[in-house]
């Protein structure tokens, strides 16, 4: 029957939409911090609204930003993740079940051993600490962020437990 075939068809059109609208919403937040300029605010003692406060020592954080250790797995699944890491928009890396994975960053294989927990923490946090004018956004900041969606004003993209997840994955990623 007409009917039977039609409601079927119409949730899997909802869900789609559902999933678009989150990625489109994603890609706004991408999109509002890749063309925010230098940050005005190098130096260390961050204690914006809402977030923890942490110092900056050289390219690194040295202390992690939740009490909590942070896990790998869980670190994973951020990172694969279209809507919430979103880092395979512009990262490459050891997953290989996942099809599709970007090309204008480096390869995130390696990248525990090219780097320190401590400096890959910044690098998370505020890459453009490190290089203004990179196109990663800052996955711990909340200031000086420009056309930010509503959803989304007054929160960091990862929470300070979401970052130290993605330290601790980063981190088993030895070449
Ligand atoms: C919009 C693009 C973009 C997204 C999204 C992005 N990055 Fe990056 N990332 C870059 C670029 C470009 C670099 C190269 C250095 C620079 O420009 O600062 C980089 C550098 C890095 C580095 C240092 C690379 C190395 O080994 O030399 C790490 C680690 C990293 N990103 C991890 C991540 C993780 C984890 C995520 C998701 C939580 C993420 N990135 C999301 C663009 C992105």
């Amino acid at each position: 029957m007409a009917g039977s075939t039609r409601s079927p068809r119409k949730s899997s059109v909802e869900r789609f939409s559902g999933t678009a609208r989150a990625g489109a919403a994603a890609l706004a937040v991408m999109i509002a911090t890749a063309a925010i300029a230098v940050p005005g605010f190098a130096g260390s003692g961050l204690a914006e609204s809402g977030l923890r406060s942490y110092r900056v020592v050289g390219d690194a954080i040295s202390e992690p930003l939740s009490e909590a250790a942070g896990d790998p797995v869980r670190g994973r699944a951020i990172v694969v993740n279209r809507q919430v890491g979103l880092c395979l928009l512009c990262h490459t890396g050891p997953f290989p079940e996942e099809k599709f994975q970007g090309n204008l960053a480096p390869n995130l294989a390696g990248a525990g051993s090219r780097w320190s927990v401590e400096e890959l923490r910044l690098r998370i946090v505020d890459a453009g600490r490190l290089n203004p004018d990179t196109i990663m956004p800052p996955y711990y900041r909340t200031a000086g962020l420009t056309r930010v969606a509503p959803a989304f004003a007054g929160k960091p993209v990862l929470s300070a437990a979401q970052i130290e997840d993605v330290v601790a994955f980063l981190a088993t990623l030895r070449d």
